[in-house]
C-alpha cells in the first residue's frame, strides 16, 4: 500500500470516483515498469524489491513523457524517466533531477491507493483521504486452494455502462451464447431483483428445477442429462460482478441448512468492470470452479470456452457503442422485466457519479 495523495484528474460525468477499482491481476505487475488507464487516469504500477505493489501517475512531471515508455526503467527501487532522467522513489518523490543538485520541492508524482487482494490489484480512484480497503468488496475464490481458477482480461471499446447492462440480464445467454452457455430456459425462467441502495449492491436470481445443460457445464462437470441450474448474481457498483452458479443433475438434494452442498457443482464467476476511458472498458473475468481441482484439460477448457463467450459479449458491445454513439442522446430504449437488475445498477451509479463529482484535488 503506498500513501496516497490525489492524482491529477479531469472530473469526468461518466466515473463514480471515491471508488475502488480493479486495475490489473497481482500476475501482470512485477519488475517492468506496466501502466493502465482507469477512469481515464493513465497509472504507472511497478513492484519494489520487497513485492509491494506501487502506482503513481505515467506522466513525468518534466514533461510528461510516460514512465511506462522504454527507454524508462526501474533502477531498485526507483524509476528513471526515458526522456531527461528525473529519478521517482516508490512514494513518487522526485530524488533526482540532471544538471542541478536542488530538486524541486513541487517534483512528485500523484500517487495511488493500492491493494493487493483475492488477486487482483486494487486502486482508488479518487480523494486519497477517502481510501478505506474495508470497501474493497471480495471475490475470495479466485486464490482459495479449494477452487481451480481461469482468468483473462478482454479490452472492449464500449463504454462500461454496457457491460453492466450486459451481466446483470443474462437471458441474453440464450441468444447471444447458444451453444456455450446459453439454453432456452434462460431466457424462459423469470428473474427475483433485490436492491441495496445504501450499499450499492443489486442481486438478481434466476432459478432453473430442469433445464438442458449447456455444453460449458456438461464438459466440465462430465454431467449427461437435465439439471437444476442456478444463477445468483450479487454486482457491487461500481467494479465488481459475482455470479454464484449452482449445477446439480435434477434430483439432487439442495444445499443443506448448514450452507454445505456436496452433490452440486459450483461456479464462481467473477467480473471486473474497470472504465479505461469514457467508452472504453477493462473486461476482467475469472471463473473458479470446486470441482475438477487441478485438472488442466477442464481448466484449458473453461478458458477457452469462457473467452469465447466474453468476445461474443465483445463484439456486440462494440457494435452497440458505434450505434448509441451515432444516435442523439436521450434516444429512447425500451425495458421489460428482465432489465429490472439493470435498472438498478443504472439508478445505482448515477448516484455514485454525481456524489463522487468534483471532490478531487488538483495535482501537486
Ligand atoms: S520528461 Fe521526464 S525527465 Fe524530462
Ligand atoms: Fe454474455
Amino acid at each position: 500500500m503506498t500513501n496516497a495523495t490525489t492524482a491529477a484528474h479531469v472530473t469526468s460525468p461518466y466515473f463514480a470516483r471515491n471508488q475502488w477499482y480493479v486495475a490489473a491481476y497481482g500476475t501482470e505487475i512485477g519488475r517492468d515498469l506496466f501502466t493502465r488507464t482507469v477512469c481515464g487516469e493513465s497509472i504507472l504500477f511497478w513492484r519494489t524489491g520487497a513485492g509491494e505493489v506501487t502506482a503513481m501517475a505515467d506522466r513525468c512531471v518534466h514533461r510528461r513523457f510516460p514512465l511506462s515508455e522504454k527507454p524508462s526503467r526501474l533502477d531498485g527501487d526507483t524509476v528513471v524517466c526515458g526522456y531527461h532522467g528525473f529519478t521517482y522513489g516508490a512514494d513518487g518523490v522526485c530524488v533526482s533531477v540532471p544538471g542541478q543538485k536542488r530538486v524541486p520541492r513541487t517534483a512528485r508524482l500523484a500517487t495511488y491507493a493500492v491493494k493487493e487482494q483475492d488477486s487482483f490489484v486494487w486502486v482508488w480512484i479518487g480523494d486519497g483521504d477517502r481510501a478505506d480497503e474495508g470497501l474493497i468488496p471480495r471475490a475470495p475464490w479466485l486464490d482459495s486452494e479449494r477452487y481451480s481458477t481461469v482468468y483473462g482480461m478482454e479490452p472492449l471499446a464500449a463504454r462500461y455502462g454496457l457491460l453492466v447492462d450486459n451481466l446483470l440480464d443474462l437471458s441474453h445467454e440464450t441468444y447471444l451464447h447458444g451453444g456455450y452457455i446459453g439454453t432456452p430456459e434462460v431466457a424462459e425462467t423469470p428473474i427475483t431483483t433485490e436492491v441495496d441502495d445504501a450499499a450499492g449492491v443489486v442481486h438478481v436470481s434466476r432459478h432453473m428445477d430442469d433445464a438442458a445443460c449447456p455444453p460449458f457445464y456438461a464438459k466440465s462437470t462430465g454431467i449427461e442429462g437435465r439439471i437444476t441450474r442456478w444463477q445468483d448474481i450479487e454486482y457491487h457498483a461500481p467494479c465488481l460482478y459475482l455470479l454464484h452458479s449452482r449445477i446439480a443433475p435434477v434430483g439432487t438434494p439442495g444445499p443443506a441448512a448448514d450452507g454445505s452442498d456436496p452433490d452440486a457443482f459450483h461456479v464462481e464467476v467473477v467480473y471486473a468492470i474497470t472504465p479505461e476511458t469514457e467508452h472504453t472498458t477493462h473486461d476482467f473475468w475469472a471463473v473458479a470452479r470446486d470441482f475438477a481441482l487441478g485438472d488442466e484439460e477442464v481448466s484449458a477448457f473453461l478458458a477457452q470456452n469462457n473467452r469465447t463467450v466474453v468476445l461474443q459479449d465483445v463484439v456486440a458491445l462494440d457494435r452497440l457503442e458505434t450505434v448509441i454513439a451515432s444516435e442523439p442522446e436521450g434516444t429512447q430504449e425500451l425495458s421489460i422485466n428482465i432489465d429490472t437488475g439493470g435498472l438498478a445498477a443504472r439508478r445505482i451509479l448515477r448516484r455514485l457519479v454525481e456524489e463522487g463529482a468534483g471532490t478531487g484535488t488538483a495535482a501537486l
